[in-house]
């Protein structure tokens, strides 16, 4: 078994993001057969393919392609916005998808996590990423899905995420992503 490192990219720049507390939730439970580490996309410039055709792409999208081709699998943490995905995590998806035929996610494996303070945990939102993803070429694991609704009521005030049910959901979710990416990595 090698160690595979895992990126973990969350589609909230809001400082006190639920999402944010989650994906820092389940990196704490990472299991010995991975590395994960938060990717940063906050400093992306919106894409605009001119840039790319004239050959001199904005340095923080040069900078993420390099990143995105060094990690063997990736969890998509996510929040919902308007029933799809926030603007700056699909910006992300499409500046490293390009320039054409140099999709640096392509081949590698993939999770999905949606979170809300909503009933429905994200759901639109966990659900067109993957469309994203398909088209992209990352194999997304299946099962378990993972909604995170109520996100509000999970945490302690120190921002700890507290709720049994959902600290059991994650493990569930990482044990079984060990697995996906040790097949498909
Ligand atoms: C532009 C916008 C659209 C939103 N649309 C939805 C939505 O479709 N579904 C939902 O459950 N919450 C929606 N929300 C509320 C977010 O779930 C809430 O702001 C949440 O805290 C964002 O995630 P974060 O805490 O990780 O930043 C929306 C919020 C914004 C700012």
């Amino acid at each position: 078994m090698t160690v595979k490192k895992v990126g973990v990219l969350v589609g909230s720049l809001r400082r006190e993001s639920w999402s944010r507390k989650i994906a820092k939730a389940m990196m704490l439970q990472s299991p010995a057969s991975m590395v994960m580490e938060g990717v940063a996309i906050d400093d992306l410039p919106i894409y605009n393919q001119d840039w790319d055709d004239t050959g001199y792409p904005p340095q923080p999208w040069t900078a993420l392609r390099e990143k995105i081709k060094s990690y063997d699998a990736f969890v998509f943490v996510t929040p919902e916005y308007n029933r799809s995905v926030p603007a700056v995590l699909k910006n992300a998806l499409d500046v490293a998808s390009r320039p054409h035929v140099k999709n640096a996610w392509s081949g590698k494996p993939g999770g999905v996590i949606s979170v809300s303070p909503g009933s429905i945990g994200g759901f639109g939102a966990n659900y067109h990423i993957k469309q994203t993803l398909a088209c992209l070429n990352v194999a997304v694991m299946p099962q378990p899905e993972a909604y995170i609704g109520n996100a509000s009521s999970l945490f302690d005030a120190d921002g700890v995420l507290t709720d049994s049910h959902t600290l059991g959901l994650l493990k569930k979710f990482l044990a079984a992503f060990a697995v996906w990416i040790e097949k498909n990595a």
